[in-house]
């Protein structure tokens, strides 16, 4: 089974899609750090984020990867070209240049490759901006996450301190909805609802609310 949680920055996937997999018993796929993988590795050697045909060398070589310890739900490492890049990929640098690389075709079809791999191993619910439109069009369930601009920029602030970052909301949000609004509109594979995906508008919601309602859903398709 494909569980299949889309949305823009910060609208909480990560949280909710990692207490959905633990609940379930089933694996969490992180898809943004597969793209942050790649865009981490690009800056490491050199590879400008404008350079189509370098990021596309670099994402077809180099399967990013994910440790799952026996039946775990929850990766514990993400590597790439035999690095460990599980706390660099949050580095404020693969944030900037994250969404240029994302846009790139064929870095995409590199990553939605690995990706069916991976969510063809086990049940997965897979966290993204295009698993219920492109990567898993027959996800058994579908649920498109959202918040308020503020709400979210609050949540990555809080976030963004507890890695003892100290940011100003209001940049924040400028920068969510900058990336947000380049992710919403680029050509390949853009952030968008799926047609029968479930709207979810967490703002107000407690985590256990949106969990519980996902759960619902999935009860509902078994
Ligand atoms: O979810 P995240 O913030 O870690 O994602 C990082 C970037 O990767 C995001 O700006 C858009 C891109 N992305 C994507 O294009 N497709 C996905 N399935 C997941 C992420």
């Amino acid at each position: 089974m494909i569980i299949a949680l889309d949305g823009p920055a910060a609208s909480g996937k990560s949280t909710v899609a990692k207490a959905v997999a633990n609940r379930l018993g089933i694996r969490h796929l992180d898809t943004g750090a597969m793209y942050r993988a790649v865009t981490w590795l690009a800056l490491h050697e050199g590879v400008a984020v404008d350079d189509a045909a370098g990021l596309a060398a670099l994402a077809a070589a180099h399967p990013v990867e994910f440790d799952y310890a026996d039946g775990a739900s929850i990766a514990t490492a993400v590597r790439i070209a035999g690095h460990d890049v599980t706390r660099a990929v949050r580095l404020p640098e693969v944030d900037a240049s994250v969404s240029a690389v994302s846009a790139v075709a064929a870095v995409r079809e590199a990553l939605v490759a690995r990706q069916r791999v991976l969510g063809g191993e086990r049940d997965t619910v897979a966290e993204g901006r295009d698993i219920g439109t492109v990567v898993f069009p027959s996800a058994e369930v579908k649920v498109y996450l959202t918040a308020s601009a503020e709400e979210r920029a609050r949540r990555r602030k809080i976030d963004l301190a507890a890695q003892g970052h100290a940011v100003e909301q209001d940049e924040v949000q400028e920068r969510l909805e900058r990336r947000d609004h380049f992710d919403s509109t680029r050509e390949v594979s853009p952030l968008e609802v799926a047609d029968d995906a479930t709207l979810l508008d967490t703002t107000g919601l407690s985590v256990e609310e949106v969990v519980d309602g996902i759960v619902a859903l999935v009860e509902a398709a078994r």
